[in-house]
């Protein structure tokens, strides 16, 4: 891993008030999802126990929400745990019986797999023909063998050349499709399909990244991202079994909903006028002590006082209101960072049927638009959002989801379906599926239900990426605890940053979630754990 010039040019505070006298340290959580429950857990568990977690909506689990449609639970948000042994939320969900006996069949092959248990993936293109099973898997083994090559670059530290070609995008369109006009036995029209085949992979990328295109996508960093091995499970009775298991080792009092905080006051900036006048508007005359070096202030005014705050909103909340939300304003490299890193949209889309219009072994219908082989860029008029929607997986098996349709759609576009109606989008969709699988009778679903990730003011955008021009060290600088301290021996630690954006390997992930909240527990942790020892070993005088 390569090291990150993190600047260190403001001085140690004092200690802060907490640390000196003998009361508990205030930490207030930002954040109910799974980075800021777990921060809460960890620092309960090891006896800070003065924790308020503020949550702005009014629910607990952030960007995972599993929803209840009849006998199916639907994750709108985080579906699968990803790889097993060493991925703690795999363990804590097998720990606690949440998980189904899994097989090896369950595993999937390649970055982008044709096959699982319940069948096949079914490539159709805007013509109503099925692509031949031989031709997709001759592609999609292409494919694979490229996206080994884009791991490259970060794991070996191959160079990129220029700059401009740092993109993972850009670099897999230019290899896959010099091979596909290099092979000697393909027809034109076989080299149109595969190329055309590549824009839908393309898009498949960009919904698994979250990035708006995987030409926004850093080339060299791509690798920094590291999978956990082991199958992808999905837990039967909703991913929020996981949130509940971490609510449950938390008292109730501490979780507080529908708190949206509007600033964190740091480096003791607030002033006594400030709190009282907010006293006044809400008629409430307690003061509020002053001593204390953060102050969270939330919509309603409020000011609550703390020793620590640990922030878990998500890298879209910081992009649109880092200035706002921070007082004094974030230092000046950590703004950089959040500028650089990426975070886009990626959207669900669920169809229900009474009846399936697909075949017994296909598992997914993946929409290939002929005339898009030549295209440089996937990014469409706005009237033409739907081209967005790459695929529909089958939700298997049926006894657990009925006959339901699963569709990823991401970036721009996906912001687009967010602001349709129900009734559009459902036609929209019907009209895909007709036209894709040449039949014309498929019936309007049952019920819709999809995903609005990015216009969801408290989360805006699904997770983070490295995009072109960042690197894992803008991950490090997002990560990094405010105020800057020179000796890291007794920092004071006001305001820690944790969720999914700050893990430098697990970035994007429930795992890198509830890890970076565990970290940011235990750097307070160790901390006072420091704090005493040096009190205990101290001479009397
Ligand atoms: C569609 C989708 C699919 C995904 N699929 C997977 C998957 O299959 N596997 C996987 O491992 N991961 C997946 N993820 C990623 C995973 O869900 C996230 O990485 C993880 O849940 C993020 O947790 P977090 O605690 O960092 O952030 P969040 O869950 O966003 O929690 C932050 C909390 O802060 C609150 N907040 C924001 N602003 C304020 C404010 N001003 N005041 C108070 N509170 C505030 C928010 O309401 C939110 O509850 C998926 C995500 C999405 C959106
Ligand atoms: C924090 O406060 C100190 C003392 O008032 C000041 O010198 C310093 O510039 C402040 N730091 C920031 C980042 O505002
Ligand atoms: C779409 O339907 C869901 C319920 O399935 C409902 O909660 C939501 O408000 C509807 N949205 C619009 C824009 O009609």
């Amino acid at each position: 891993m390569q090291s990150c010039e993190i600047s260190s040019d403001s001085t140690d505070d004092p200690l802060s008030s907490g640390l000196r006298s003998h009361r508990q340290p205030r930490i207030v959580v930002i954040g109910a999802g799974l980075a800021g429950l777990a921060a809460a857990k960890t620092l309960l568990e090891n006896g800070l126990t003065d924790v308020t977690v503020l949550e702005a909506s009014d629910r607990i689990g952030g960007r995972v929400l599993s929803v209840q449609q009849g006998q199916a639970t639907l994750e709108l948000g985080a579906t699968w745990i990803h790889g097993a042994h060493g991925n703690p939320v795999f363990h804590l969900a097998e720990d606690n019986g949440l998980l189904e006996h899994t097989t090896d069949g369950e595993r999937s092959v390649g970055r982008i797999s044709l096959y699982t248990k319940n069948g096949v993936a079914h490539y159709q293109t805007n013509n109503g023909k099925r692509i031949p099973k031989d031709l997709v898997e001759e592609f999609s083994d292409l494919y694979n063998e490229v996206y080994e090559l884009t791991q490259e670059f970060f794991q070996n530290g191959k160079p990129v050349g220029a700059e401009s070609q740092n993109s993972v995008g850009i670099f897999t369109r230019d290899v896959v499709r010099k091979k596909i006009m290099l092979d000697p036995d393909d027809s034109e029209t076989t080299k149109r399909l595969k190329l055309s085949m590549l824009q839908q992979y393309l898009k498949v990328e960009s919904c698994e990244s979250s990035s708006p295109s995987m030409d926004e996508v850093s080339l060299s960093e791509f690798g920094e991202w590291t999978e956990i091995p082991g199958a992808h499970h999905v837990i039967p009775g909703g991913f929020m079994q996981v949130v509940d298991l971490l609510v449950q080792a938390i008292p109730a009092r501490v979780i507080q909903l529908n708190r949206p905080i509007r600033r964190v006051h740091w480096n003791r900036s607030v002033r006594q006028e400030e709190i009282t006048d907010a006293g006044d508007h809400n008629g409430d005359r307690r003061a509020t002590p002053l001593g204390y070096p953060v102050h969270v202030e939330l919509e309603d005014h409020e000011f609550v006082p703390a020793d620590h705050v640990i922030f878990t909103a998500s890298l879209g909340v910081l992009k649109k209101s880092h200035e706002s939300l921070f007082s004094p304003g974030l230092p000046e490299d950590k703004v950089l960072s959040i500028e650089k890193l990426g975070i886009s949209t990626t959207d669900k889309i669920f169809l229900e049927y009474a009846e399936p219009f697909w075949s017994p072994e296909c598992n997914s219908i993946q929409f290939v638009w002929e005339d898009e082989a030549q295209l440089e860029q996937l990014t469409y008029p706005e009237e033409l959002w739907y081209r967005k929607i790459c695929s529909f997986d089958v939700l298997y098996p049926p006894e657990r989801y009925g006959y339901m349709l699963s569709g990823w759609i991401c970036g721009e576009e996906a912001l687009l379906m967010e602001s349709c109606d129900n009734e559009t989008v459902a036609e929209t969709c019907t009209e895909l599926l007709r036209q894709f699988t040449g039949n014309p009778n498929i019936p309007k679903p049952r019920r819709i239900l999809r995903s609005s990730w990015g216009s969801n003011p408290y989360i805006r955008g699904s997770y983070s990426f490295t995009r072109v021009g960042s690197s894992g060290c803008d991950v490090e600088r997002l990560a990094m605890p405010l105020p800057y301290a020179k000796s890291t021996k007794a920092p004071p630690l006001q305001v820690l940053f944790a969720g999914e954006a700050t893990h430098r390997k697990y970035y994007s992930t429930t795992h890198g979630a509830l890890l970076s909240g565990q970290r940011e527990a235990t750097r307070l942790i160790d901390m006072y754990q420091d704090l005493y020892n040096a009190e205990t070993t101290k001479p009397n005088l």
